[in-house]
């Protein structure tokens, strides 16, 4: 049995690989194309001496980028995260008054913001997919609104319901349940691998054993079912990886190494369940066409005045996300 994983979990030992943005595949750090593009564009309209908050900052990929901007050394960089987090680019970020605060939800940020002694109002407040993980979103908005100065504005990179990330999380969902199921490969594997270390001792045994060499063909045919997926799989990272991680874990069993590999293998286990939840929530915050504009009249109800645009962001003929501006009136 795997105890039930939560957000903060899943996304706190996330952080603590060290990663810099949850979209570790499809992001360069450089942020080069169409995220760049917006992130560039919102910094070069950050004022000098503006306090900016980061929204579920996670490793701090947005702080990161701002304060490489030549204006950076006069702004103030604050972000804060639900989890548990580890930004380790930090360290060399002296010239800029930025600080990362993890295990801080959006709804807590003031108080925490407070203790710390830093503002808890800004002028801009950044998010790049993570503000629309905040439900109820009457109250994400409420929230954010709190921490927002008059005349402030929202610059939110956003996931999008149409865009390749919720289509990639969709199939990762697939993936995990495959992997994961009855006559998915950790099960197979969890079957076969005491026939193997007791092979070692004992191989003629174990190989007139029928019940071993029933192990061993399902294992077979769970890896015959993953090289079938990858075919036509359009996200095969997960399952490339599950493959080989597990492939060597059998093959090191099989040599002889004495491992602990009911551990390890529950170990795989929670990180998918992990990696299950995260694409999961993703797929269930993403914002289409008809959310935005709700999300614009509810808005519109707090500040008749306010000025909100949602753009897609594409690179490549893939649909990257929302671009959001939103502009309160002073
Ligand atoms: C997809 S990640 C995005 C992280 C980062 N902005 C990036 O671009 O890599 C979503 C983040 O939202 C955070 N999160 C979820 N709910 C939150 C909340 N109520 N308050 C603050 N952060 C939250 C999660 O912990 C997670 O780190």
């Amino acid at each position: 049995m795997t105890a039930e994983i939560t957000r903060e979990d899943a996304w706190s030992e996330y952080w603590q690989t060290g990663a810099l943005h949850s979209c570790a595949t499809s992001l360069d750090d450089g942020y080069s194309g169409a995220i760049g593009d917006f992130w560039h564009e919102v910094a070069s309209e950050i004022p000098e001496g503006a306090a900016v908050l980061d929204i579920a900052t996670g490793n701090g990929p947005v702080p990161k980028f701002l304060a490489g901007f030549n204006n950076a050394s006069t702004w103030l960089i604050r972000g804060i995260d639900l989890a548990g987090i580890h930004p380790t680019w930090l360290n060399s970020a002296s010239h800029v008054d930025v600080k990362l605060i993890g295990n801080c939800g959006l709804g807590e940020a003031q108080s925490k913001l407070l203790a710390g002694g830093d503002p808890t109002q800004f002028n801009v407040l950044t998010s790049q997919f993570g503000w629309e993980y905040i439900t109820p979103r009457s109250d994400a908005i409420e929230q954010a609104l709190q921490l927002t100065k008059p005349g402030g504005v929202w610059r939110f990179v956003s996931h999008h319901a149409d865009g390749v990330l919720a289509k990639v999380a969709r199939e990762e969902v697939a993936h995990v349940d495959f992997l994961l199921g009855e006559s998915g490969l950790l099960k197979r594997a969890k079957d076969l691998l005491p026939w193997m270390e007791r092979a070692i001792l004992d191989v003629e045994t174990v190989r007139n054993n029928a019940q071993a060499s029933d192990a061993r063909n399902a294992y077979n045919d769970a890896m015959a079912g993953i090289s079938d997926r990858l075919r036509t799989s359009s996200a095969p990272d997960l399952l490339n990886e599950a493959r080989e991680g597990i492939h060597s874990l059998v093959a090191q069993v099989g040599g002889g190494a004495k491992l602990r590999h009911h551990d390890i293998l529950m170990q795989w286990r929670q990180g998918l369940h992990a990696s299950r939840l995260r694409c999961q929530e993703l797929i269930d915050h993403c914002l289409s066409q008809s959310d935005i504009d709700m999300l614009f009249a509810e808005l519109r109800i707090r500040d008749s005045d306010v000025a909100a645009t949602a753009v897609e962001l594409s690179q490549a003929e893939r649909l990257l996300g929302w671009g959001i501006r939103v502009n309160w009136s002073a």
